[in-house]
């Protein structure tokens, strides 16, 4: 997608690698960019309005476990902008030791903000169609024993973008979606992990986990801009160490069809 005049919401758009984003964005002609977060970063939002003037940005709060606030964002957000364009999906939680919020804000609240987008973006229900990004992870592509709440959270993350994208859906709304796991990014994300596993004795599988090479912020937000403008319905991409690579997603089952 051509991002030139378009429309954005960006959820998580103050976190580690959501602010690399916005700012990656915002180096292209948009138009317009609201950013849903839980807590607002005033510094951020004010240098960001001044160095683009041209761009109407604004902040809505949002508790991604709140479907209350996600409603009320995205009614604000279409009453100002008319309509978005694209929406990333990119708050996120890893902690283990919170399995009903880590479910509440990686899963179910992508799934609520999808659904709710979709009210305006729909094409059958008079929106314009568009862009749906969920960030995913690579521990939503392989089991990750070590946050194993996690990487089933972003498990269904996947296989739910993936089954949206559906091209019977796509038919009928206009609105393509994609996937992006990244890999080991360096954020808030990735502090304290010994006090955020799944169980909480000692494992070899930590002191790998503080081994495992990451990436920037910045390289990841990179690739995730470029795979906005680039990439098919349907896509799933892996961001890893400052590449962007589509994977080919393995068949394991298809229904047998009675004659
Ligand atoms: N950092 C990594 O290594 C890595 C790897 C793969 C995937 N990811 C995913 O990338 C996305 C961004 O992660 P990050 O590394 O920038 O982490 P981060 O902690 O820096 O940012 C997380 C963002 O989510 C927001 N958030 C948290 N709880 C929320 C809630 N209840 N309601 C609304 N917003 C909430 C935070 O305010 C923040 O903006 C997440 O989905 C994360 O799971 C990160």
């Amino acid at each position: 997608m051509d991002l030139a005049g378009k429309n954005v919401v960006y959820l998580g758009g103050f976190g580690g690698i959501g602010q690399k984003c916005v700012q990656e964005l915002l180096q292209r002609p948009i138009k317009a960019l609201a950013i849903f977060d839980l807590t607002e970063n005033g510094q951020l939002l004010a240098d960001w309005k001044s160095k683009n003037p041209n761009t109407d940005i604004i902040y809505q709060k949002v508790d991604i476990t709140q479907k209350s606030d996600i409603d009320a964002a995205y009614k604000a957000t279409a009453e100002r902008f008319g309509h978005f364009d694209v929406v990333v999906n990119g708050s996120g939680l890893m902690n283990d030791r919170l399995v009903e919020l880590s479910i509440q804000i990686n899963l179910l609240g992508v799934i609520n903000s999808t659904l709710t987008a979709l009210e305006y973006m729909d094409k059958a229900k008079g929106g314009k169609g568009g862009l749906i990004v969920n960030i995913s992870s690579v521990a939503g592509l392989e089991p990750t024993a070590l946050m194993a709440i996690y990487s089933a959270a972003k498990t269904g993350v996947t296989t739910f973008t993936r089954a949206m994208a559906n091209p019977i859906y796509y038919a009928h709304s206009g609105v393509s979606f994609i996937t992006i796991c990244p890999g080991f990014t360096d954020t808030g994300l990735l502090e304290d992990i010994g006090n955020k596993t799944t169980f909480t004795y000692d494992t070899p599988m930590l002191a790998m986990f503080n081994k495992v090479k990451r990436q920037t912020a910045e390289d990841c937000a990179r690739n995730l801009v470029l795979a906005i403008e680039t990439a098919k319905n349907g896509a799933v991409l892996m961001l890893e160490l400052g590449e962007s690579q589509e994977l080919d997603m393995p068949v394991m089952w298809k229904p047998q069809i009675e004659n």
